[in-house]
C-alpha cells in the first residue's frame, strides 16, 4: 500500500526521503515522489515505477531541508508520472502526499473546477492540495489551513502537507491511515510505517485517528480533532535496521521463515511458569474472576492472521474447553454481528494496520465488546483500539508471504488457551504438557529447516502443476488453508485447500494426475481416516505430497516433521509448506517478496 515519509531538519531531506521510502518498498507501490523546500519554492520530482528510477531522475543538486515522499499504490487513477504524489496546487504552493481514499472526491473536484481550479491528475488527492491552497489564503497557519481542508474531505487519509511560504514546517493528519512520528536530535520525521524510521530512531509518536501534528526541527505538537493540543508519550521501538535487510538470504521471505526458531522463542519467552504451568500475559489486562466468566470466544483477522485464528479456534476449544470459532474480519464487520457480553473477541494482525480488521474491532467496541489484540507492531492502530492483548515479538515481517508472524500467532494462541485452560478446567499435568511442547518448538523447527533441499527438490517437481489441492482434518485444516494461501500468494499456482472428509463431497471429481494433493496427515486421531483419504486419492490416479510424522507408501512423497504434543504439532506442520510455497515461487520465477496485485498490509476498504 501507499507509503509516506516526511523530514524536517537541519540536513539535506532528499536522501532521507529516498531512503525512507525504500525501506516502505516491501508494502507494494507503483510510483514514487518528493517534493522538498528551498528558497520558498517547491522542489518536486515524480515517476512511475521504482524508488530507484526516481533516484535517477533526481538532479545533484535538488537542496531542501523540510520534504515529502510518497510510494502510491494506484486507486485514483493509471500508475502514471502525473498521478504519482506529492500533487501541487496551482500556484506550486501546497505539496501533499495522501495514504487513504477520499470517498467525496468527485464533488470536491467538480465544486473547484466549477471555481476555475485547473486538475493536472485523476487523482483525488488532488483536490486536497487546492483546498489547502484556498484555506492558507485565509489563514497565517498551515495547521489551521490543513484543518479547514479536511473539514470538507469524506474518507480516510494520512497525509504529509508542506508549504512553500513555510520552510521548516511539516504538517501530518491521520484518520484511518496511520502516521508516525519520529523525534529525532534537532529533526522530526514522520512516515506511515516505522519501517521508514528505523534508521534515525527509535523514539516515536503515533498519531490517533482525528489527530494532526505540526513538525519542526525542534520538536512537535499534536492536536485532537476539536484542534486542542493533545499530550503524547514517545514509544521506543526496538526493531532494527538489520530486519529490513535480507541479512545475506536471496529473500526476506527466506529469511523470515529461516527465523522461526528464534521468533516463536521471542513470543514464548517470559510467559511460561514451570512451577503451575500456567502462561504469564501480563498485557491481557483480566484478572481471574474475568478470565473465567467468558463462555465463548471469537477471533477475527485477514489471510494468513485469519487461518492462524482457526488454529487458535481449536487451541482454546481443546485446551480450555471455551467454545470458540475464528472468521475473516472482512466478512465479521459488515454483518451487523451480535455481540455478546460473555464472549471473549480475539482480533489478530501482524502490522495492527489491517484496515478491515480495525474496522471489526471499532465497531465490536462501539457495542460494548471485550477485545484482546494479537498483533506484532507495537503501538499500532489495532493494539492501541484493543483492551489488551498480546505482542508477538516476532521483529518486523517485511515479505509480502505472512510467514514468522502466522507461527508465532499460533503459538500465542497457545499461551492465550492455556491461560484460559489453566484459570478453568486444565489439569496441571496437561499445563506441563503444553508448556514442555511449546518449549520444545524452536529445536524442532530448526530440524525442519535442515530439510529444505529435500522439500525444494520437491517445489520444483510439483511448481509445474496448473493446481494443487491442499488437504487436512480438524487440527490439519487450517494448516491446509494456509499452505494453500501461501502457494497461491507467491507462487501464482491455484491452490485449493478442503477438509479432508468433505473432498468426498465433491471436489473429488479434481482429483486425477493433473492436480496433485498435498495432504496434511499428523500422527493424531485422525490418521487412520486421513491414511484412507490417500487411498481414494490414489484409486483416482491422483499424486500425492504427504506432509506428517511417518512416511506412508500411500503417498507418492513425503515430507516428515518431528512430533510434537497434538494440539501444537500444526505450527510445525505449516513450516515445510512455507518452504515448498517459497520453493516454487523461486522456480517459477516468481518476485517472491511483493506479488503481484499484494500489499503487506491493506490499510484501505
Ligand atoms: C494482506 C496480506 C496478507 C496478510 C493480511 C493480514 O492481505 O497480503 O499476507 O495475511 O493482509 O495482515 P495483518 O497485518 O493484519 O496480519
Amino acid at each position: 500500500m501507499c507509503g509516506i515519509v516526511a523530514y524536517v531538519g537541519p540536513k539535506d531531506a532528499a536522501p532521507i526521503l529516498l531512503e525512507g521510502l525504500q525501506r516502505l518498498e516491501y508494502r507494494g507501490y507503483d510510483s514514487a515522489g518528493v517534493a522538498v523546500v528551498a528558497s520558498k519554492a517547491l522542489k518536486t520530482r515524480k515517476v512511475k515505477g521504482r524508488v530507484a528510477d526516481l533516484a535517477a531522475v533526481m538532479p545533484a543538486r535538488f537542496k531542501g531541508t523540510t520534504g515529502i515522499g510518497h510510494t502510491r499504490w494506484a486507486t485514483h487513477g493509471v500508475p502514471s508520472d502525473v498521478n504519482a504524489h506529492p500533487h501541487l496546487s496551482s500556484d506550486e504552493r501546497i505539496a501533499v502526499v495522501h495514504n487513504g481514499i477520499i470517498e467525496n472526491a468527485d464533488a470536491l473536484r467538480q465544486r473547484l473546477e466549477g471555481e476555475g481550479v485547473k486538475f493536472l491528475s485523476e487523482t483525488d488527492t488532488e483536490v486536497l492540495a487546492h483546498l489547502v491552497s484556498r484555506a492558507v489564503e485565509e489563514t497565517d497557519s498551515l495547521e489551521d489551513a490543513v484543518r479547514r481542508a479536511l473539514k470538507s474531505v469524506v474518507g480516510t487519509y494520512g497525509i504529509a502537507v508542506v508549504d512553500a511560504q513555510r520552510p521548516g514546517e511539516v504538517v501530518v493528519a491521520r484518520l484511518g491511515s496511520p502516521i508516525v512520528l519520529g523525534i529525532g536530535e534537532k529533526e522530526m520525521f514522520a512516515a506511515s510505517d516505522v519501517a521508514a524510521l528505523v534508521r534515525y530512531t527509535r523514539q516515536v509518536v503515533h498519531l490517533e485517528d482525528g489527530e494532526l501534528a505540526v513538525l519542526k526541527a525542534d520538536g512537535f505538537h499534536t492536536f485532537g480533532g476539536d484542534a486542542r493540543e493533545t499530550a503524547k508519550e514517545p514509544l521506543t521501538v526496538d526493531w532494527e535496521t538489520a530486519n529490513y535487510d535480507t541479512g545475506g538470504y536471496e529473500h526476506y521471505l527466506l529469511k523470515e521463515i529461516s527465523e522461526q526458531p528464534d521468533t516463536i522463542a521471542r513470543t514464548l519467552r517470559g510467559r511460561l511458569d514451570d512451577r503451575f504451568h500456567v502462561a504469564h500475559l501480563g498485557g491481557l489486562n483480566m484478572d481471574a474472576r474475568e478470565t473465567r466468566s467468558f463462555k465463548r470466544v471469537k477471533i477475527i483477522g485477514c489471510g494468513s492472521a485469519y487461518y492462524s485464528g482457526q488454529i487458535g479456534a481449536q487451541l482454546i476449544e481443546e485446551l480450555a474447553r471455551i467454545p470458540a470459532d475464528a472468521e475473516p474480519a472482512s466478512e465479521f464487520r459488515y454483518r451487523s454481528p451480535v455481540v455478546e457480553a460473555d464472549t471473549l473477541y480475539v482480533a489478530i494482525s501482524q502490522s495492527g494496520e489491517t484496515y478491515d480488521t480495525l474496522a471489526a474491532v471499532q465497531e465490536l467496541k462501539r457495542k460494548g465488546g471485550r477485545v484482546l489484540g494479537i498483533v506484532n507492531t507495537v503501538g499500532s492502530a489495532i493494539a492501541r483500539e484493543c483492551d489488551g492483548g498480546v505482542y508477538l515479538h516476532a521483529g518486523p515481517e517485511v515479505s509480502v508471504a505472512s510467514t514468522k508472524a502466522f507461527t508465532s500467532t499460533a503459538a500465542a494462541f497457545a499461551l492465550l488457551a492455556l491461560h484460559l485452560g489453566r484459570v478453568r478446567d486444565l489439569s496441571p499435568a496437561d499445563g506441563r504438557r503444553i508448556c514442555e511442547g511449546l518449549r520444545a518448538l524452536p529445536d524442532q523447527i530448526k530440524e525442519i529447516l535442515t530439510q529444505e533441499e529435500h522439500i525444494r527438490s520437491l517445489a520444483h517437481k510439483y511448481a509445474a502443476s496448473p493446481g494443487m489441492m491442499f488437504i487436512g482434518r480438524v487440527r490439519g485444516y487450517p494448516v491446509a488453508r494456509e499452505g494453500a494461501q501461501k502457494l497461491k500468494e507467491v507462487s501464482y499456482v491455484h491452490a485449493e485447500a478442503y477438509p479432508a472428509s468433505e473432498l468426498k463431497h465433491g471436489p473429488l471429481a479434481l482429483i486425477g494426475p493433473e492436480m496433485p494433493t498435498v495432504a496434511i496427515v499428523p500422527d493424531d486421531e485422525m490418521l487412520d481416516k486421513n491414511l484412507t483419504t490417500l487411498g481414494e486419492i490414489r484409486a483416482r490416479s491422483g499424486r500425492i505430497l504427504m506432509v506428517g510424522h511417518r512416511e506412508t507408501d500411500q503417498a507418492d512423497d513425503c515430507i516428515v516433521v518431528p512430533k510434537n504434543q497434538n494440539e501444537l504439532d500444526p505450527i510445525l506442520l505449516s513450516i515445510p509448506l512455507q518452504l515448498f510455497a517459497y520453493h516454487a515461487a523461486v522456480a517459477l520465477g516468481r518476485d517472491v517478496d511483493k506479488p503481484r496485485n499484494l500489499a503487506k498490509s491493506v490499510t484501505v476498504e
